[in-house]
């Protein structure tokens, strides 16, 4: 049976040339994905209404408000804002059907820890993309906590089903750097009797604590900020906010920072950029690519630092991305191997197996996606090669696999080619950046 006969739709195709007058001006991107996650989550938890600014919409965090809609938050769209009407835990009742995370592993990782101390059933599933993700690294710290806890595959895989109870702090040693295990278990933690600590080998973005601090709670970190640290955090009575605001998206902006760098003639600035340390390892390793970068700190009025990166055409060269710097460049890694594709010399990217446990194995997608635009690469386990080639690269066909990211990628290659690229998939774009093609258009001054 077709797809068609079958009553789905195909996702839509689309070319993208190559940008012939550069890329020219001033964008603000999107509210952050991560931190809006956290908002409606740690927002349905609130002692009263909390007004969220920047909450971004797209379809991954909209699968987020439906989450906690499901379980019984009230909330309400007041212009541009959110409001969301929480009032603490016991706000919270059991779903009536299964909760369907859609795309959104970020979701399928931090629900199961908001809920892991209520006494009712919650039982979760997405998409095709979502039942293949790891799960036994969230079940296994929240059964330790005393959650009962159980997945398919031996409690590995999605659909996963949580009946919360009465929980006890723990100490939880991360086997990966991983800021969606590491907020699962403190949301646990923030309803546990005693301290709960999690270990970590590298330092993961840190969105999580920062907004419990932010709402009053008490979460510490030990140990270098670059480097492996411990996390403790205490209990606490209530979460209390009554506005939060969600920076851009630095995620969504590196796609235009480094197609700046990439394309011939090109002066791009992006306002309102999210520049959490903890997210902004792009920026060093492009520096060490020779990459002309300027970043300016402005005013914050949340809990997350933001200011404006601007970014201009730059002759790049080989960098290498080791072990310890992967958390920090986690999603914008694909970015790095495609600039590395135009860069002088041999870039290597190592440590970084976590990307095949991504929306897509992402390492071998960019390596599909590299070979089609005609560079050489070589994919190895936990990472690649990339011969880079400063005349660029000529076009392709793209296969993105369903992952947001590579369509993106696929996108900026295409602006930056000769001769332009097809993507087999651009709806999946709308996981975290809807309006992604038409401010690439406008950048170009389509
Ligand atoms: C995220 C953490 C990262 C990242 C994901 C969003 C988060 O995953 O890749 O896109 O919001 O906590 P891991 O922490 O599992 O590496």
């Amino acid at each position: 049976m077709t797809d068609e006969q079958n009553g789905a739709v195909s996702p839509h195709r689309r070319r993208f040339l190559p940008a012939a007058r550069g890329l020219h001006g001033t964008l603000r991107v999107p509210g952050d994905k991560s931190v809006s996650h956290r908002a409606a989550l740690l927002g349905a938890v609130n002692d009263g209404p909390v007004r969220v600014s920047g909450f971004l919409r797209s379809a991954d965090t909209l699968a987020t408000l439906a989450a906690v809609r499901a379980l019984g938050v009230t909330v309400e769209e007041a212009g541009s804002e959110l409001v969301i009407h929480g009032s603490g835990w016991e706000g919270l009742s059991e779903p009536a059907d299964v909760i369907d995370v859609r795309n959104a592993g970020t979701l399928m990782r931090l629900l199961p820890g908001l809920v892991a101390s209520l006494p009712f059933l919650c039982v979760l599933t997405g998409d095709a993309s979502i039942r293949r993700r790891p799960m036994a690294r969230v079940l296994g710290p929240l059964r330790e906590m005393g959650a009962t806890v159980a997945g398919r595959g031996h409690d590995s895989l999605p659909p996963v089903a949580i009946r919360g109870g009465a929980l006890r702090g723990t100490r939880h040693q991360l086997a990966v750097a991983s800021a969606q295990v590491k907020s699962c278990i403190l949301l646990a933690g923030l309803r546990a009797q005693g301290e709960t600590q999690v270990v970590e080998p590298g330092a993961s973005r840190d969105h999580t604590e920062r907004m419990i601090r932010y709402a009053g709670g008490r979460v510490e970190r030990e140990g270098p900020s670059d480097g492996p640290g411990t996390v403790r955090l205490w209990p606490v009575e209530r979460l209390k906010m009554d506005s939060l605001a969600v920076p851009g998206d630095f995620s969504s902006a590196a796609f235009f920072i480094v197609a700046a760098l990439l394309i011939d003639d090109s002066l791009v600035t992006i306002e309102n950029a999210g520049l959490n340390p903890t997210r902004t390892g792009l920026l060093t390793v492009l520096d060490r690519m020779g990459a002309a970068i300027e970043v300016e700190g402005t005013e914050a009025s949340g809990p997350e630092p933001v200011g404006r990166v601007t970014a201009r055409t730059s002759r790049l060269v080989a960098t290498e991305v080791q072990a310890y710097e992967v958390a920090n460049v986690i999603d914008e890694l694909p970015l790095f191997l495609l600039a590395a594709a135009k860069a002088e010399g041999v870039s290597r990217l190592r440590g970084a197996a976590e990307l095949r446990a991504k929306e897509s194995d992402r390492l071998r997608a960019m390596s599909r996606l590299l070979q089609a635009l005609g560079a050489e690469v070589v994919e190895r386990p936990d990472g690649m090669d990339v011969i880079g080639d400063p005349n660029g690269w000529r076009g392709g066909s793209i296969v993105t696999e369903g992952d947001h990211r590579v369509a993106m990628v696929g996108a900026i290659a295409g602006a930056a080619s000769r001769d332009g690229t097809r993507i087999d998939d651009v709806d999946c774009i709308a996981v975290s950046y809807p309006e992604f093609v038409r401010d690439l258009e406008a950048l170009e001054g389509r």
